[in-house]
């Protein structure tokens, strides 16, 4: 299907699949570069889990084409398994036991040596709490413990779907610069994530999703800049009757606006002000990301 096998680690063709009459999907089409981070953003119910099944080969699409490491995800599929590592957001822990024997269990179920474990505890910086009860962790301990254990077997592409369900509801630092780490190694990160902010940080590209069709997929910097957001916002006064004005960049008279303000002798603040991915989400779909979730 690929003119360049080596350049994207998933491909995804006009990608339908409908439960009874709903549409979950209706024709997505996605290519993901080999070792970006890309963030699928979107409603409850918009298409995401299903077209993550449908990428790691546990649903079977009514149309189109998957193609992730090269694999097709429908007739490869039980190859595609070893060369993806999952997280999905349901997915948990054994709480009872140790972190280590969690890791240690999948680990014999992937045919992956003991010492790989041990590597990604120290990598996670999870070794000195190898020997806790799962249920005696943070949520963002456990939550590293799940992204480990999906990474065990050293998958090509890194499946996310919110895994921030029921735990950190903000990815820590932390926990993005080992995702960054991932992407560094050269796999490849696909997240499902309502976390504009965390999106914004992380992401090398993002697609939206809305009512199963893709409505944008490009870089967060392009995605905001599309949005023609580009304004500074001078606050003068004082005591309490501060005024703001907003002085676009790109009007002819930004620059003698700009200056009067920086002579202003009850100058305040000068602020750029950017579009959000979820300024950029509401323009596309009509509503907020975060009203849609609440
Ligand atoms: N197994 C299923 N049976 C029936 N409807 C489903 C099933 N899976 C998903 N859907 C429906 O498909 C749509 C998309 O769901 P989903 O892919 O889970 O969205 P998201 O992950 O973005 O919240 C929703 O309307 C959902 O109710
Ligand atoms: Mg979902």
């Amino acid at each position: 299907m690929s003119n360049l096998p080596d350049a994207f680690a998933v491909r995804a063709v006009d990608l339908r699949r409908s439960f009874g009459s709903i549409q979950a999907l209706r024709g997505v089409s996605l290519d993901v570069p080999k070792g970006s981070i890309h963030g699928l953003l979107g409603p409850n119910g918009a298409g995401k889990t299903t077209l993550f099944r449908i990428l790691t080969g546990q649903l079977k699409p009514d149309g189109g084409r998957g193609e992730v490491a090269g694999l097709d995800v429908v007739a490869e599929r039980s190859e595609l398994r070893r060369r993806i590592g999952v997280l999905f957001e349901m997915q948990n822990l054994y709480p009872r036991l140790s972190v280590r024997e969690n890791l240690v269990l999948f680990a014999a179920l992937y045919g992956v040596a003991v010492s790989v474990v041990d590597e990604l505890l120290r990598k996670f910086d999870l070794f000195d709490r190898r020997t806790s009860k799962v249920d005696t962790l943070s949520n963002g301990m456990r939550q590293k413990v799940l992204i480990a254990r999906a990474l065990l077997h050293q998958p090509e592409v890194l499946f996310l779907d919110e895994p921030t369900t029921g735990l950190d509801p903000n990815w820590s630092l932390e926990v993005q610069e080992l995702i960054r780490g991932v992407r560094d190694a050269d796999a490849t990160v696909v997240l499902a994530t309502h976390q504009m902010e965390t999106a914004d940080a992380l992401c090398d590209t993002v697609s939206i999703i809305d009512r199963g069709s893709l409505v944008a997929n490009d870089t967060p910097r392009a995605l905001k800049r599309r949005l023609g957001k580009r304004s500074l916002l001078v606050e003068t006064g004082a005591n309490g009757a501060i005024r703001g004005d907003r002085i676009p960049f790109d009007d002819e008279s930004s620059a003698v606006r700009i200056a009067a303000a920086l002579r202003d002798r009850t100058l305040v603040s000068i602020h750029s002000e950017e579009a959000t991915l979820d300024d950029v989400f509401r323009q596309l779909t009509g509503k907020s990301l975060k009203e849609a979730l609440s």
